[in-house]
């Protein structure tokens, strides 16, 4: 009987996908600022990573977890900032639980860091280390940042260790909050702290962090579609290790449709794989079907994830955005005010927080939806 092979590809938000490809500078970076602060003693300046939506950012943090980890026994304190929400008590918290696991191992030797520990770490500091903290001790006050840090680093280097910070989704920090944390890892670079930052977010980061000198003198990647050859290994590679290879009608059509943005490959690879079940080949007749399906998910997906992303409020200023491009090529922001029952200042907030999310964006007097048919998607 023939055994079922899972489909390998990986159409899904935060999901590594089977085949890493195309992203090999911006890795290096990553590697050589662990080497830098792991063997050369130095505080490496932080990396900043920006692309749009599916890019590929955060596979890249996990994957910098992941070579932390393996390389250099790192363990990593990973952050994603929410809407609204400080991100400062939870970063105490994880190095606190960092510092705690590297206090429980045996001194003087490297930590074994685990596929479960990789796992744990990139998930958000083992939940299990959390709990047994809370269980046994009588919460402790809180340290400032700067001696939060010293402390991690301290354990970390009883075991020749460092710490990985990474943060992503930075586009929705408050900017006063991200400017206490830049200025304190500023300040403590003569420390040469085995510290390594790299931060990820939306293009808008370069406008809305402008005047932070700690991001601004970081080392900046912009990540964009794959170049072809590394958009046809994203696509042949996954068939291919997983026994049912593309031909290279198929690889070159579902290359074509892709344009190289990673969400769409791996979209387009894995209803494809479906397409073409029971076969021994990925061949040119699925591919139709395939970019079939991934269209209308591309679309309903990344609509999704933005209208998810909204509160109440913003939900109310997208849907009369959208009631108004129904009819109006141009709607500028008073039109949407007014459709409101309200004045424009009175929403400029609203239509400020959308734009750093990136899901609009003004022209002129103009505002707009980020990602082509989105109002038609609000109205349906
Ligand atoms: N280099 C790559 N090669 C192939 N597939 C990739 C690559 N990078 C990312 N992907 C795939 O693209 C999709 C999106 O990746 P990811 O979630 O990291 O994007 P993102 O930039 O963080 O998006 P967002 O801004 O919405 O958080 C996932 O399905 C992932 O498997
Ligand atoms: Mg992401």
């Amino acid at each position: 009987m023939a055994t079922r092979v899972p489909n390998p590809y990986r159409p899904g938000f935060n999901q590594a996908p089977a085949a890493l490809a195309g992203r090999d500078s911006v890795l290096e970076a990553v590697a050589e600022a662990l080497d830098v602060a792991a063997l050369d003693g130095r505080t490496p300046r932080p990396l900043v990573l920006t692309g749009g939506r599916g890019v590929g950012k955060t596979v890249i943090l996990g994957e910098a977890a992941a070579i932390a980890a393996t390389e250099h026994s790192w363990l990593t304190v990973p952050i994603e900032i929410r809407p609204e929400r400080p991100f400062t008590t939870q970063l105490l918290e994880r190095l606190a639980a960092a510092r705690d696991l590297y206090r429980q191992a045996p001194p003087g030797k490297q930590i074994e860091v685990t596929a479960a520990t990789i796992k744990a770490s990139v998930l958000g500091i083992g939940g299990e280390v959390e709990v047994r903290r809370r269980a046994t001790s009588t919460p402790e006050p809180a340290l400032p940042l700067d001696a939060a840090l010293a402390e991690v680093c301290e354990a970390a280097l009883e075991h020749d260790a460092g710490l990985l910070i990474t943060i992503d989704e930075l586009q929705l920090a408050a900017k006063p909050e991200l400017g206490d944390f830049a200025a304190t890892l500023q300040q403590h670079v003569p420390d040469a702290w085995p510290l390594v930052v790299i931060v990820a977010g939306l293009p808008s980061i370069r406008d809305t962090q402008r005047g932070v000198t700690y991001f601004e003198r970081g080392e900046w990647h912009v990540l964009g579609p794959l170049d072809t050859t590394s958009t046809r290994l994203a696509l042949e590679k996954p068939a291919d290790d997983a026994g049912r290879p593309m031909t290279a009608d198929a690889v070159d059509q579902l290359a074509t449709a892709s344009g190289g943005y990673p969400y769409a490959i791996q979209l387009l690879g894995h209803h494809a794989w479906r397409a073409s079940k029971g076969s021994d080949a990925i061949a040119a007749s699925h591919v139709p079907a395939a970019i079939d399906a991934t269209q209308s998910e591309l679309a309903a997906g990344l609509y999704e994830s933005r209208w998810q992303d909204a509160s109440p409020k913003e939900r109310e200023y997208l849907a009369a955005l959208a009631e108004l491009s129904a009819t109006q090529d141009h709607v500028t922001g008073s039109e949407v005010a007014h459709a409101l029952g309200t004045q424009p200042k009175a929403v400029s907030y609203v239509r400020d927080r959308l734009i750093r999310k990136g899901t609009i964006y003004t022209e002129a007097e103009r505002v707009r939806l980020a990602v082509p048919g989105m109002a038609q998607w609000i109205r349906r």
